[in-house]
């Protein structure tokens, strides 16, 4: 179906010109849990103020659009187990239970990463790296206490987040190099011990990238010799306008389905603002500084700009739904823009428009986009 016929059968299904960007009633939108139903969940990354309700307006939004939540930061390790001898249960069992309010699939990010991870862990006191034998232990006792604290509540686990560099190579972590290329099958291993009925992940940003992603396959095909039970890979997927393309992630989902295993989107977003790191990366540990003429969308996005983000997002959303049969969930990074962790990265204080609901929490024709592919894969062909 044309782009025109298109938006023009959206706008009768919604009785007006689009979904309104005036302030409407979350209730007067199409809900995108709905439109997905069948093909796969739809989801968001929580932040505390949402799974607690103190954001209203952000949980109203969620209630209605999703179903399936990811947690922000609460179930990073620095969050939840911040000293050796103290785990900080709190406010991940107020995510857990928001979740099963409401009735959500609830995914648990993450447990062995490089970032967000307390110094304590890797290296003692003295500055001295700790044994291979130390942080094995600590990684079992981590992974056993928080995943088997959730056991049978937490549907799946990103079980390690980026082990891999952008050449493909494995990223030279702590866990990496104290403890050797073993710690992936243990760390799964561990999660499968604490919960053998919670799915497994293996989580990874710029897959759609030819050398990342061929690692990404020698990873997986490793695991899955070594006998974990890979339920998924899941592609970050932290867009940009121009990158990857269509084809890229049509071929690089297919990659990684040929191996046997399903392929979610858990961290989608797409930064429409001008790039001030090389490379296509989504490393948290970039930092750069900014200029006003980095920072160009204070007031808004330029109507030009709302439309390429539209498009963008409905060409992924086509390749989704025609990958559906082996992708589970697609989840954003965020809820509305004002939410997005891209307003600080990789520069402090921008203004950054990813997602499909602006800062009023209106949808944006983003999400009309969505809505479009959506209905047009499941439209009998003309
Ligand atoms: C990575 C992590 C996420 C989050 C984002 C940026 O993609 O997997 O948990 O920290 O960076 O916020």
């Amino acid at each position: 179906m044309s782009v025109v016929v298109r938006i023009a059968a959206l706008s009768a299904l919604v009785g007006c010109a689009g979904p309104t960007r005036t302030g409407a009633a979350p209730q007067s939108i199409p809900s995108l849990r709905e439109e997905f139903r069948g093909a796969f969940h739809v989801g968001a990354a929580l932040s505390t103020a949402q799974f607690t309700g103190r954001d209203t307006a952000g949980a109203a939004l969620v209630e209605r659009q999703f179903d399936t939540i990811s947690p922000e930061n609460v179930l990073k390790w620095g969050l939840v187990h911040p000293a050796l001898d103290r785990y900080e249960f709190a406010p991940a069992d107020a995510y857990v239970a928001y979740g099963e309010r409401h009735g959500m699939m609830v995914i648990g990010h993450t447990l062995v990463w490089h970032s967000q991870l307390p110094r304590w862990v890797h290296h003692d006191a003295s500055g001295a790296a700790v044994s291979r034998d130390t942080l094995l232990a600590r990684m079992r006792d981590h992974i056993i206490t928080v995943v088997g604290r959730y056991r049978g509540r937490i549907k799946g686990w990103d079980v390690v987040n980026e082990a891999l560099d952008e050449d493909g190579t494995l990223r030279k972590s702590p866990w990496l190099e104290i403890i050797g290329e073993d710690y992936l099958v243990k760390a799964y291993q561990y999660a499968h011990e604490a919960d053998p009925a919670a799915e497994l992940y293996y989580n990874d940003y710029s897959l759609e990238n030819p050398a990342k992603r061929a690692g990404a396959v020698a990873l997986v095909k490793r695991l899955l010799a070594a006998g974990v039970p890979l339920k998924a890979v899941g592609l970050q997927a932290h867009q940009k306008l121009d990158w990857p393309t269509a084809a890229a992630e049509d071929s690089t989902i297919e990659a990684f389905s040929a191996l046997g295993v399903h392929v979610n989107l858990t961290e989608l977003d797409v930064d429409v603002l001008p790039a001030v790191v090389r490379g296509q990366t989504a490393d948290v540990g970039l930092r750069a500084a900014t200029t006003s003429a980095q920072n160009p969308f204070v007031s808004g996005l330029p109507d030009s700009t709302q439309r390429a983000l539209a498009a963008r997002y409905e060409s992924l959303f086509d390749v989704f739904m025609r990958h559906r049969a082996v992708i589970d969930r697609v989840t954003f990074w965020g809820v509305a823009d004002g939410d997005s962790w891209l307003n600080n990265w990789p520069v402090r204080g921008r203004t950054s428009h990813p997602l499909l609901f602006d800062r009023q929490h209106r949808p944006k024709p983003a999400f009309d986009g969505v809505v479009r592919a959506a209905r047009a894969a499941r439209a009998p062909a003309a």
